[in-house]
């Protein structure tokens, strides 16, 4: 390409899933111009950037696949059809032949697939899958880039969401001696940087990567690392006789969810999944994280994606399904609610910016200074009024700030409050909280730092309404550790909501300065 020559759109599959929605992120950071295709078009909507196309394609009707290939020069293969309800292996087979074809056709030059590491002999009906994939897709004669993954640490990664469910769920796992099958789980984030980086690589034949993280280890430390990360105690009871079959059939039981995808990957635990060759290593510069680091970056980035887009999403739909228990998204768990205030903004937002401290919590504030007392009592930060000037600590760091789920074993034991009746920073203490972020006259978001299991946020916004005054949306968002953290949700879920409650409607006669019976209110 000349200095001149706009570069060429990238055709990327599986843009909706796990990776492929992660390599679409990188490529518009990179200002790479891509073109995704997707059976469920409108599924990206709002998701992509001004330089990205979005065409529907279905690897199954290959009457669909010429124009999404059209003039395009490189073509990421990040399909699989584990999630549907049919045959997947046939399936796949049959997607990846007519995607081969229609891609040679259209003269795509080069093919990027991400499948599977483990060697030839005993794979299961899944590795084996991934291997013919890759094997199809190179029949079609276009030069095909495979890079063979280990399980993928990252949200939304059916692997890992696996292994979460089971840890969260489950205080004694017995395990069969898949547990100690060797693997090398990979940051999702170190996967989409081999990927872009696959994609400068000159043209020529196909080739084959295994990646990996950093460290080789087992199911089993895997499940230790993450329940460590998580604050939880899990016992793994090693037992010679359960075979895979059985063990993913037990698996149905305890995470339904994952019952008919679950019991293929399980199966799949019992051969070893390493990097056996170094071909990654010398052609790629940069060195992935190993297991801790993996586990570490999943959360955060999970933190950062739910405050930039599910977290808004969550607001809404907490709004309009006022149940038992709130609504949930992900592991997350909501409870919101609204009041439109005919007062501007920054009214609106007054009471919000001086709560907590000398000027109380508005509502129940015996009931605020009981959980701080029991607070105490358990070790957490406490509900202490203090005095105006105490400590400023350090900012608490995002969503990753502490919240409790067994991350902290002592209390903070220091005195609460907050530094300043009017204003609030990031970082600031208010009470059993810490400021996560704060937007004058927009938002709030209030870290838990109490003891509970679990983390826990409490967000206000205000918004203008369209012909004046404003709407507050107060939502309290708890991401449980472990069975405790949902007992804990549900058990103590009227509490909190009268006392969410109560504080909004406090808030809201503050603001306008006068009693006032507000409506809770679903979102619209
Ligand atoms: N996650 C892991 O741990 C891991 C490990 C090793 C290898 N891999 C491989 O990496 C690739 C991507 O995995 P992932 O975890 O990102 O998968 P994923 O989240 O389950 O996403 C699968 C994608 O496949 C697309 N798809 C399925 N059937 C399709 C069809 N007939 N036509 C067009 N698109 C179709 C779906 O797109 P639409 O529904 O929008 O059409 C969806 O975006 C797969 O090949 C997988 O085997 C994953």
């Amino acid at each position: 390409m000349n200095a001149t020559e706009q570069p060429r759109e990238i055709l990327l599959t599986g843009a909706t899933g796990c990776i492929g929605g992660r390599l679409l992120a990188a490529l518009e950071a990179h200002g790479r111009p891509v073109r995704c295709m997707t059976r469920r078009p409108a599924a990206l909507n709002g998701r992509v950037g001004p330089h990205t196309s979005v065409v529907r394609g279905d690897c199954l009707d290959p009457i669909s696949l010429p124009g999404a290939l059209a003039g395009i020069d490189t073509a990421c293969y990040l399909v699989h059809s584990m999630g549907g309800t049919a045959d997947f292996e046939a399936q796949d087979r049959i997607a990846a032949s007519n995607f081969g074809t229609a891609a040679r056709a259209a003269g795509v030059r080069r093919l990027v697939y991400v499948g599977g590491l483990g060697s030839a002999a005993g794979l299961s009906r899944h590795l084996r899958s991934r291997h013919e994939t890759g094997a199809v897709l190179r029949e079609s004669g276009v030069p095909v880039v495979e890079l063979r993954s280990g399980i993928v640490i990252g949200a939304g990664s059916l692997s890992f969401e696996l292994i979460r469910a089971l840890v969260e769920r489950l205080p004694v796992m017995i395990c069969p001696s898949w547990v100690r099958t060797p693997t090398q789980p990979i940051a999702l984030a170190d996967l989409v940087a081999y990927l872009v980086a696959v994609l400068d690589l000159p043209h020529g034949d196909s080739r084959v990567f295994e990646v990996g993280g950093a460290d080789v280890v087992s199911y089993g430390e895997i499940m230790r690392e993450y329940a460590r990360q998580r604050g939880l105690r899990r016992r793994l009871i090693p037992v010679p006789l359960l075979t895979p079959r059985l063990s993913s059939l037990w698996l149905g039981l305890t995470t339904p969810v994952y019952a008919r995808v679950g019991r293929e990957l399980v199966d799949g635990l019992r051969t070893a999944t390493v990097v056996r060759d170094d071909a990654a290593r010398n052609a790629f510069a940069f060195r992935p994280l190993g297991l801790r680091q993996a586990i570490a970056r999943a959360q955060e980035e999970e933190d950062a994606a739910f405050v930039a887009g599910p977290w808004s999403e969550a607001r809404v739909a907490a709004g309009t399904a006022l149940r038992w228990g709130g609504v949930r998204i992900r592991t997350r768990l909501i409870h919101s609610c609204a009041v439109d205030l005919p007062v501007a903004p920054a009214a609106a937002f007054a009471p919000i910016r001086r709560i907590g401290g000398a000027n109380g919590w508005y509502y129940g504030d015996w009931m605020w200074r009981l959980r701080g007392f029991v607070d105490r009592l358990i070790g957490g930060g406490g509900m202490k009024r203090g005095p105006r000037g105490a400590p400023h600590p350090a900012p608490g760091g995002g969503l990753g700030c502490r919240g409790g789920g067994g991350r902290r074993s002592g209390g903070v034991g220091m005195n609460r409050g907050r530094r300043d009746a009017e204003h609030l920073a990031a970082g600031d203490v208010v009470d059993c909280w810490r400021v996560d972020a704060c937007e004058p006259d927009a938002s709030l978001r209030l870290a838990a730092e109490m003891k509970v299991p679990g983390r826990a946020w409490l967000q206000f916004d205000v918004a203008p309404r369209d012909g004046g005054g404003s709407t507050v949306r107060q939502t309290a968002v708890f991401d449980p550790a472990g069975l405790l953290g949902r007992c804990y949700w549900h058990a103590l879920y009227p509490v909190h909501v009268l006392l969410f409650e109560g504080l909004l409607r406090s808030i809201a006669r503050r603001a306008v300065g006068a009693p006032l019976v507000p409506e809770s209110r679903p979102a619209p």
